[in-house]
């Protein structure tokens, strides 16, 4: 089977948000016990669905979209016009992702799981599917950042890790192929890797990198196993960057500080990574698959400081 060139002109407009709570979703993760406020049902007057946009009438998951990346991410989806399912984990940020994406009048849906669980990852497909009567793009940001070093980390950190960013791997795209495969766009995948995976190597992350070279080689056997049906799958490294989570632990100066070396000199801000997802999958893109697209700021080309210079650093 040869897939047809893409066509954003053929796109399906009858994605409707739901006007039901998505609360009602199995949450099996340390967090997503959190009492959760229900959202309150849309009313059937304001329009959802912006009619312009690369992306009115689809169908957009992101996973980790309660926070950080995914969050701006699937924000950026939104504001061109797809309807965006937000997949988180913590009902709480999840919950105030969607409450805020509406308050704008943007499309949001919200489905509840741990990824680390394979009965989750499905029934999260299913409701965002059931609700919306269709997904274009999938976009797997989520991942599980376990630190500690080779030699010690724990089994159950260890199992987590490895349930949460590589396991998931298999169990979302048996979940979304389907789906993504009976497309109008047809469907498109990408997922979040780092920098980490092989090109920078920072202690106490390398199992957390590790999982991202997985993730990586998965991606373009993924390209190459769902080319045939027309549906690509791309993958966008990002660098340091500046999410809320990290500006809990430093100010945005010192992120800046810590890329100073970078060849662009600062640290990597959300709405530059959600760019490239939305470029990997857009119409733009209609001939790319299998790609890793790094946006780094450069990150990876920063040589290691000579041996010499790193004991003497070491020793003053
Ligand atoms: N920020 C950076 O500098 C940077 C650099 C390179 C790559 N990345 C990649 O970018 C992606 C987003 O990172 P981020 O900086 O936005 O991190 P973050 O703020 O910690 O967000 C991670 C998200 O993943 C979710 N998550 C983690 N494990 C999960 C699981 N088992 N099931 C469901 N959800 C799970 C978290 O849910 P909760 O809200 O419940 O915790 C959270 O929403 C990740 O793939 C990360 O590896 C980030």
């Amino acid at each position: 089977m040869t897939a047809a060139p893409e066509d954003a002109t053929g796109l399906s407009a009858t994605s409707a948000t739901s006007a039901t709570s998505a609360t009602s979703a199995t949450s099996a993760g340390p967090s997503a016990a959190e009492a959760v406020v229900p959202l309150a049902p849309v009313p059937a007057t304001k329009p959802q669905v912006p009619v312009e946009g690369r992306f009115a009438g689809t169908v957009v998951l992101v996973t980790g979209a309660g926070r950080g990346l995914g969050r701006t991410i699937a924000e950026a989806f939104a504001v061109e016009g797809a309807t965006v399912v937000v997949a988180a984990r913590t009902a709480r940020y999840g919950e105030r992702t969607v409450r805020k994406f509406r308050e704008r009048g943007l499309s949001a849906s919200l489905v509840l799981g741990d990824l680390a669980e394979r009965a989750d990852v499905s029934k999260m497909f299913e409701e965002a599917v059931t609700r919306h009567g269709a997904l274009d793009v999938v976009v797997h940001s989520a991942a599980d950042n376990a630190q500690g070093l080779l030699a010690e980390i724990d089994d159950d950190a260890l199992d987590y890790l490895l349930r949460s960013n590589v396991h998931a791997l298999h169990w979302i795209t048996r979940a979304a192929v389907p789906h993504l495969s009976r497309s109008k766009l047809p469907g498109r995948m990408i997922f979040i890797s780092s920098g980490a995976a092989n090109r920078v190597f920072s202690p106490g992350l390398n199992a957390y990198g590790s999982t991202k070279a997985y993730l990586e080689s998965f991606a373009r056997g993924l390209a190459g196993e769902l080319g045939p049906l027309g549906v690509r799958v791309n993958v966008v490294g990002p660098g340091l960057t500046v999410t809320e989570r990290m500006l809990s632990h430093l100010t945005h100066a010192q992120a800046d500080a810590l890329a100073s070396s970078y060849p662009l000199g600062r640290a990597g801000l959300p709405e530059e990574i959600a760019a490239a997802v939305v470029f990997l999958a857009s119409r733009e893109a209609s001939y790319i698959t299998g790609a890793s697209l790094l946006v780094d700021g450069g990150a990876s080309m920063v040589p290691f400081p000579a041996r010499g210079a790193m004991s003497e650093s070491a020793s003053h």
